[in-house]
């Protein structure tokens, strides 16, 4: 058993209170290897924000549990040698089992998602009070989930959004004790939030999708004055490396994300984490891409892994300045 503090790692309650407080939201950016993990701890260095570092299941399986503890030690160590000591939390994202989470505040993790928002509403409380029960003896933080955004969560597909049911929070807080709670309110994961028919074009012709459910989100918060919020499905799908993607050989099609100017608003509420992984997915591809197309000859993996990382870095800055507002609050 490793303790996230002793990894230099911080859990997420004072942060999530600062944010709350400030009005604005901490990244959680999703990492699977060392350039996506460079690439957030310079950005979030560079504009002094707090960063939450989250690994899904697929994520550990991916680049292996042990590794990973070592990488999440390492990015602290890299902040500091970066020039300033950010907040970094390791989050689980989306654990689906008791033993999944237990099993990652045994490697280091400071705070973990027990997901149950798939299970029926009691067992869903069972589950998270499970994980709460034991990370607090840890003094890990949990986020659990109510409501089902449409789309793809690992293996799970849902056809359609259930929204959080408001008269539901304030029981599920009290019977699990959870340090924060995902809602559903019109986001979702992945590259392709909204199908064309859903949206209208504005006068450039662009799509612009149905907004968020900012009633419900409003109701939540007079349920639950003060509790963290998290928004998963943030990804804003920038067309612009949509259509770089295409250019160079890509076949991404309708893929239409959420507009920033509603995640800010969002950020600016009790919404407190804001996910992003599809997003850098797409900087990473872009570049990728790019320099496969006009540069066939180059086999140096530094040669486009490099380029790919700076593309990233870029996205996160401006994520974190323009979007969630955390810059500058480290
Ligand atoms: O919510 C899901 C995240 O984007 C992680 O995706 O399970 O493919 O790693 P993944
Ligand atoms: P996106 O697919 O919109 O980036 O959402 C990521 C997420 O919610 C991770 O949990
Ligand atoms: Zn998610």
């Amino acid at each position: 058993m490793v303790s996230y503090k002793e990894l230099g790692l911080v859990n997420s309650r004072d942060i999530f209170k600062k944010a709350f407080e400030g009005k604005y939201a901490i990244p959680a950016f999703n990492f699977n290897n060392m350039e996506q993990m460079q690439a957030i701890i310079q950005a979030c260095v560079e504009k002094k924000s707090p960063v939450i570092l989250q690994v899904s299941s697929g994520a550990r399986k991916y680049a292996n549990q042990t590794l990973l503890r070592y990488m999440a030690q390492g990015a602290v160590e890299y902040a500091k040698e970066l020039g300033y000591n950010i907040p970094v939390v390791l989050h689980l994202d989306h654990g689906d089992t008791f033993e999944l989470c237990k099993s990652c505040i045994e490697m280091g993790f400071s705070s973990v998602m027990i997901d149950g928002s798939h299970h029926p509403y009691e067992k869903n409380i069972e589950l998270t009070r499970q994980v709460v029960e034991y990370a607090h003896k840890y003094d890990v933080t949990v986020e659990g989930e109510l409501g089902v955004l449409a789309g793809i969560e690992d293996e799970v597909v849902a056809e359609h959004h259930t929204y959080t049911e408001p008269d539901q929070v304030e029981d599920f807080l009290s019977k699990t004790g959870v340090d924060s709670l995902a809602i559903s309110i019109g986001t979702s994961h992945g590259a392709n939030k909204f199908k064309p028919e859903q949206c209208t074009r504005n006068a450039e012709g662009i799509l612009v999708p149905p907004p968020l459910r900012f009633d419900i989100l409003e109701e939540i918060e007079k349920r639950i004055p003060g509790f963290p919020i998290v928004l998963h499905g943030a990804s804003s799908v920038p067309q612009d490396l949509v259509a770089i993607i295409n250019k160079y050989g890509g076949a991404l099609k309708d893929a239409i994300g959420i507009p920033e100017e509603q995640l800010r608003k969002a950020a600016s509420s009790a919404v407190c984490k804001i996910n992003i992984d599809s997003d850098g997915r797409l900087a990473m591809t872009a570049a990728v891409r790019e320099i496969f197309a006009t540069q066939p000859a180059e086999f140096d993996p530094r040669k486009y892994l490099g380029p790919a990382r700076e593309s990233l870095k870029k996205l996160y800055m401006h994520k974190v300045e323009n979007v969630l507002g955390s810059a500058g609050k480290a």
